[in-house]
């Protein structure tokens, strides 16, 4: 598949090599405080999990989200560099429908703009090149940024699965957000 262009962004297929930087994202609390992972991942472990994501259809293969920086602050050596990952989790073609999954690794890259502008090119691939009809996330409800997020892309809260995530000795509700294809394309119009 071609790499997907937004203004400051582009997606491309994953390749070996990006795995020490997704085990150092997935490694990090500030990261994973809301991703529902609860304990430390080994390399062998990402390594099995690129293995068994390789092995799922293309369409739900984890995409880099890379933008342009100078290299060693030379502004005529621009080049892209990885700031995270995004993912369809599990397409149903009969019903066209999936789940997504978002990571913006490079913290400094926060609150920019770049998890929205993502999200909206993915939604933008599953609608016009996948022919999806509803893609659908769900969200910790202390993930205010998150959710803040995707309302910007076009999501709506569908429902709250209440204290249904259990951390820091806590129940949290886990909130659905989806936007189905027609929503998206008013938003464009
Ligand atoms: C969640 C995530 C994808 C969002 O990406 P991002 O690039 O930071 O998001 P954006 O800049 O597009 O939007 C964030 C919005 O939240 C707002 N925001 C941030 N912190 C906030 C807070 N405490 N209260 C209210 N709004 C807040 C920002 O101001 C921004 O809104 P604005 O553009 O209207 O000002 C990214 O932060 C991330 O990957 N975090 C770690 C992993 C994670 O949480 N993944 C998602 C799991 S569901």
């Amino acid at each position: 598949m071609p790499h997907l262009f937004s203004n400051r962004l582009r997606l491309r297929a994953p390749e070996r090599d990006d795995i020490p930087q997704f085990l150092k994202w997935i490694n990090d609390p500030d990261i994973t405080e809301n991703l529902m992972l609860y304990q430390p991942i080994s390399a062998e472990e990402e390594a099995n999990w690129y293995e068994n994501m390789l092995k799922r259809p293309a369409a739900e293969h984890v995409m880099v989200i890379e933008t342009k920086a100078p290299v060693g602050g030379k502004p005529e050596t621009e080049a892209w560099f990885p700031i995270g990952n995004i993912q369809f989790l599990d397409i149903d073609w009969r019903n066209r429908k999936t789940e997504i999954g978002i990571m913006i690794g490079e913290k400094e890259y926060w609150d920019q703009g770049y998890g929205s502008e993502a999200m909206q090119l993915m939604l933008k691939h599953g609608f016009e090149t996948l022919n999806l009809h509803r893609i659908w996330l769900q969200v910790c409800d202390k993930n205010v940024r998150g959710i803040r997020a995707y309302e910007k892309t076009g999501f709506t809260v569908e429902s709250r699965f209440r204290e249904a995530h259990y951390q820091h000795g806590r129940y949290y509700d886990i909130i659905i957000m989806s936007v189905l294809r027609s929503e998206w394309e008013a938003l464009k119009e």
